[in-house]
């Protein structure tokens, strides 16, 4: 019986190169339908305000605050400008409470603000700005936000583990001023990015080649350089660069091509955002763990595949997460012992048959695989999107996406599997020419060059 609901669900789950093609089809026609007007897809193709890339001539000294992903991050760095680079950089690294998660806006930036006044507060004299400049702070903010400049925008709603009511619609920098001046922290926001966009400018930083940036993280999503004519929705001036930095918030798309199954719907309706982000719910992080618990669950009521009663534990939603089902993928012990490990420690599921580990595996593998896949997929719609998915004789461009995320970073067979079918989407002679880079903590170092692109004493004599 364990085998026969496996296999329904592998079977459920299959992602053949035809469908991602589809998918793929489906993305980029979404992408144009987004950016054709407000509200004309589910694909919101926000407009960054961010139409010039680094280009290393970013000088002085700048701070970043990075809130979204697992961790909150908060860093400091010298760019030395003139392609001198990175001269000097810290950070500090903190978790979010889970109560301030889901609590009130004051709550979560009066958090974030006390945290930043305290490493500011330890650096020395080495750090001083200039006799009566302000500091100034590129804010990461990794959720879907309607920007009116490059430092305002407000929260169009929560994604991941966030909930908070109040903050929806209000302008997360004119939140975060108010907290940092509570502290008594005289700092200036200049500029408000998307994850994506902050991996997108410190990828372009180290790498002139970086036309677009994809998070596999905690959440999932990607942004690109689009060319600012093509944008029917936007209605300001043509930047002189013609290029317009787009954060597509890919996580909430949805077709009816997606592999969904009754473990992603009840996932979904049971999820903090019911409808929204299906997409993200079976590509990352926050989810993938969750979706095996899920159908453990149903082999143990149905199949008993941990014997007579159902683990108490294994009811348990999100106690199963990616980094252990990561764990249990890739391991290569003959027993499966870190398999077994897991269950127990975590399940409290002991002396767990060699067959039943297998299961398990091979179930993290499918659902690994289906993620792994569809994000190749996306990533082909936005080659498709850029023109850059076909092969033009003579032309030598190289065209390199940024990647960042724990997803990307931890999960070996996930990423793997998504490389190898990216390469296998595009075929041997593309896929040459399209290389994707781990940028690590890219999107915070891109806050603060674009806060240095955009900085209040740009042409002001030191
Ligand atoms: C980090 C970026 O490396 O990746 C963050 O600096 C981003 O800005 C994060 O949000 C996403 O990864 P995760 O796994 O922490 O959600
Ligand atoms: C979620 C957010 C998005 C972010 C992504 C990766 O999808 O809505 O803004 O970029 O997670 O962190």
């Amino acid at each position: 019986a364990a085998m026969a609901i496996l296999k329904d669900f592998e079977e459920k789950c299959a992602t053949p190169i035809g469908k991602l093609k589809q998918v793929a089809d489906a993305m980029n026609v979404e992408m144009h339908a987004g950016l054709a007007s407000e509200g004309g897809s589910k694909l919101k193709m926000l407009i960054t305000y961010v139409d010039n890339l680094p280009t290393g001539n970013e000088k002085g000294l700048f701070y970043a605050l990075d809130l979204g992903g697992t961790n909150f991050r908060v860093l400091r760095v010298q760019l030395g400008g003139e392609d001198a680079g990175i001269i000097n950089q810290e950070f500090a690294e903190l978790s979010i409470p889970p109560d301030r998660m889901v609590g009130t806006s004051d709550g979560l930036f009066d958090y974030i603000a006390a945290e930043l006044a305290k490493f500011v507060a330890k650096e020395g004299q080495d750090f001083q700005l200039p006799p009566g400049r302000q500091r100034e702070l590129g804010f990461t903010f990794s959720f879907p936000v309607l920007q009116s400049s490059i430092d305002s925008g407000t929260l169009i709603r929560w994604t991941k583990g966030f909930s908070i009511d109040d903050a929806v619609g209000q302008d997360v920098v004119a939140e975060l001023t108010r907290a940092m001046e509570k502290q008594g922290l005289d700092m200036r926001v200049s500029a408000l990015v998307n994850d994506t966009v902050g991996t997108l400018a410190g990828g372009r930083y180290s790498n002139k080649d970086v036309v677009a940036a994809v998070i596999l993280g905690t959440g999932t999503n990607a942004a690109y350089v689009e060319r600012a004519h093509t944008i029917p929705k936007w209605h300001g001036l043509l930047p002189k660069s013609g290029e317009m930095v787009i954060n597509m918030e890919w996580g909430n798309f949805r077709s009816s091509h997606l592999p969904l199954t009754d473990y992603d719907n009840s996932l979904d309706a049971e999820s903090l955002n019911p409808g929204d982000q299906i997409f993200e719910k079976i590509i990352s992080g926050m989810y993938l763990g969750e979706i095996v618990r899920r159908v453990l669950c149903r082999l143990a009521e149905e199949a008993f595949l941990f014997g007579d009663t159902v683990p108490p534990k294994l009811k348990a939603p999100f106690i199963l997460r990616t980094p252990h089902m990561s764990a249990m993928h890739h391991d290569t012990s003959a027993d499966l012992k870190v398999v077994g490990d897991k269950l127990k420690d975590i399940l409290e599921i002991s002396n767990s048959s060699l067959k039943v580990r297998k299961v398990v595996v091979q179930l993290c593998n499918i659902v690994a695989t289906r993620g792994a896949r569809l994000s190749a997929a996306g990533i082909l719609g936005i080659l498709k999107k850029m023109g850059r998915d076909t092969f033009k004789d003579g032309e030598k461009q190289r065209t390199v996406i940024a990647l960042d995320g724990g997803l990307y970073e931890h999960y070996a067979e996930y990423s793997k599997c998504m490389e190898n079918t990216l390469a296998e989407l595009l075929g041997e002679k593309v896929s040459e020419s399209i290389i994707i880079e781990h940028s690590n903590d890219g999107s915070g170092i891109g806050a603060a060059l674009l806060a240095a692109s955009h900085s209040q004493y740009l042409g002001v004599e030191e």
